[in-house]
């Protein structure tokens, strides 16, 4: 893929921007294979999912900047100016056009963009995500509550396939994409997103997978993983808005969804698959899971003191998705009477290092 910003230096995001997409993966596989080669063995690779080089992500997470009436909508340089990327080849193409008119919105509106230097102004962000039904859900992040009313008045002037509208305020002089609070202003306040045969439901301020086709492989993948398992307890544990809880249930089949954010539950739960339920719950201090099949999607920063839980838990079967493989690897080590039986990785991140591991472990 070629990238004009990156080659005018500009922005450097994406590390591996220029390298082929094929060798990207190959080097991406090798790497990610090497870096767990102490606890998943050779054998157990099943080969890398692919995904498309460009057009592949479903948000855009834009730092406004600029002047009010030609704001820029992109990241900030070195010395907190604005830096205009809203040609970005990375998002799917609805998004890539919702961007344009959000930008062009932006401008017209009279939003006076926030300026990280003088502490002055307005707009700070504005987070984009796209769904796979062509709809948006808009959250703009606002210093103050002042310009809320002035959004609110122009909700009509935005795109139409616009689902849910938000302002969320970050009242901080930091570095952090979003605050506390958040305001929806359009009727809707979910965004649903059809995955597979599962239509899931988001809200403003819950986690997606980067790239709905591989969030689709992924789960497509664990649902046939599971096939040949047949559990009749499932836990998904940091279940997100239930990806994976929804995607595994089955007649005769109970699935527990735990997920430590209350809005990502609520979402969960609007989807009302039978079997399926969802409890608000810190997964790193649980007890052991009464489950024959345990899923674990945690952070960066892997399960915490939940390896030991389950280590010594007696659960036969673990699917850990992961998308870190250095926290993978230290928590598959204290995973130590599990053997692995199958690992696959699913290409989330193309143009960067970020890899998606998904890993099916066995008592031993
Ligand atoms: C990588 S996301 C995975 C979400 C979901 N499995 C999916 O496929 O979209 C990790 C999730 O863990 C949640 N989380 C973070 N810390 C947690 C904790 N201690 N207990 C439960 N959930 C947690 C986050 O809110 C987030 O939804």
């Amino acid at each position: 893929m070629q990238c004009d910003y990156f080659d005018a230096g500009v922005c450097r995001s994406c590390t591996l921007m220029g390298t082929p997409y094929a060798e990207q993966l190959t080097a991406l596989s090798g790497r990610t294979r090497e870096v767990l080669g102490e606890v998943i063995p050779p054998e157990a690779w099943l080969p890398a999912v692919a995904n498309t080089e460009s057009g592949f992500r479903n948000k855009a997470k834009l730092v406004v900047g600029g002047r009010r009436g030609a704001p820029t909508l992109g990241i900030l340089d070195g010395s907190g100016n604005g830096v205009d990327l809203r040609h970005c080849g990375l998002y799917e193409p609805g998004l890539a056009e919702a961007v344009l008119a959000f930008a062009d919105f932006v401008g017209a509106a009279g939003f006076t963009p926030y300026d990280v230097g003088t502490r002055s102004g307005e707009l700070k962000h504005l987070i984009l995500t796209h769904s796979p039904n062509g709809e948006l859900m808009a959250r703009f992040v606002f210093r103050s509550e002042g310009q809320i009313r002035k959004l609110a008045d122009r909700l009509g002037e935005l795109p139409g396939n616009t689902r849910v509208v938000t302002a969320n305020l970050q009242p901080e002089h930091k570095a952090v994409l979003e605050g506390e609070q958040e305001l929806v202003l359009s009727e809707q306040t979910q965004l649903p997103m059809p995955v597979n045969d599962v239509v899931l439901q988001l809200g403003p301020r819950s986690f997606f997978q980067t790239s709905t086709p591989m969030a689709a492989r992924l789960y497509a993948t664990a649902r046939e993983w599971v096939a040949g398992i047949e559990p009749t307890r499932v836990a998904d544990l940091y279940c997100g808005v239930g990806g994976f809880a929804h995607h595994l249930a089955a007649p005769g089949r109970q699935v527990q969804g735990v997920e430590l954010s209350a809005a990502a539950v609520e979402s969960a739960r609007l989807v009302g698959t039978p079997g399926v339920s969802f409890a608000v719950a810190d997964a790193d201090r649980l007890e052991v899971p009464e489950a024959d099949l345990v899923v674990v999607n945690p952070p960066r920063r892997g399960i915490g003191e939940l390896a030991q839980t389950l280590e010594g838990s007696g659960v036969e079967r673990i699917l850990y998705s992961s998308c870190n493989p250095r926290s993978l690897a230290a928590d598959l080590a204290r995973l130590a009477s599990y053997e692995v039986e199958r690992a696959r990785l699913f290409d989330m991140f193309p143009q960067t290092e970020h890899a998606e591991v998904l890993v099916s472990l066995r008592l031993i």
